[in-house]
């Protein structure tokens, strides 16, 4: 009845694509615009379907990150949903369990712009206590989220340190990596 499946953007069909976005659009409402479905292309995508019809998805998606000049292996979570219908029941969790690991088995640092912190809280992810910059081509610029806060997760024995600055390349649209102060 429930089935998850991990894909890479470039492992979903144009039909899978649609559904996807349509999903993301339905549950976001208009604030999903072009921008936000770019933004989570590219990356790991977590999917959940319920009776064949997709009801929450996740991606995890490649940035750059960097702290005293030093590159992090780094991922930003994106378009994380469950339809209306389904909310509530514990799906987003599942999904947002499931992304969790794999920034823990796989990369240094996951990072991701919520405004939901206890969601993401009860997983192990904790807000960013430190600064946010983003690169620009006018050169390093105190950055924010769109929404929320940055939430972070760092895998035990880390180096990483939730304090200080964090660092991001830069990107169209809004959210943190992506907005300037
Ligand atoms: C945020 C979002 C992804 C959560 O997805 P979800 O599938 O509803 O998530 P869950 O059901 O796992 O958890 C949501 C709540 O339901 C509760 N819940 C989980 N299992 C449950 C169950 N079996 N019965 C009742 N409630 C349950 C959870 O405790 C949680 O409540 P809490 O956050 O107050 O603790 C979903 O609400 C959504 O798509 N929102 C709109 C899009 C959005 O804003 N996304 C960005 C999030 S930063």
């Amino acid at each position: 009845m429930f089935e998850t499946v991990i894909r890479h953007t470039g492992q979903l069909s144009v039909a899978e694509l649609r559904e996807l976005r349509d999903m993301l659009e339905e549950t976001f409402g208009p604030r999903y615009d072009q921008v936000a479905w770019e933004h989570c292309l590219g990356g790991t995508h977590f999917l959940l379907r319920y009776q064949g019809q997709l009801v929450s998805h996740v991606s995890l998606v490649r940035r750059l990150f960097e702290q005293d000049g030093r590159p992090i292996e780094g991922v930003y979570g994106e378009s994380m949903a469950t339809v209306p219908a389904l909310q509530g029941k514990g799906l987003g969790s599942i999904l947002a369990a499931m992304a969790t690991a794999d920034v823990l088995l796989h990369y240094e640092l996951g990072a991701f712009a919520a405004s939901k912190y206890h969601f993401y809280e009860r997983l192990g992810w904790r807000k960013w206590a430190g600064k946010t910059f983003v690169v620009t081509d006018s050169g390093r610029r105190p950055a924010a989220p769109d929404r929320g806060a940055v939430m972070a997760l760092l895998p035990p024995g880390t180096v990483i340190d939730p304090e200080r600055d964090l660092t991001t390349d830069w990107r169209p649209g809004a959210t943190f990596a992506g907005a300037p102060k």
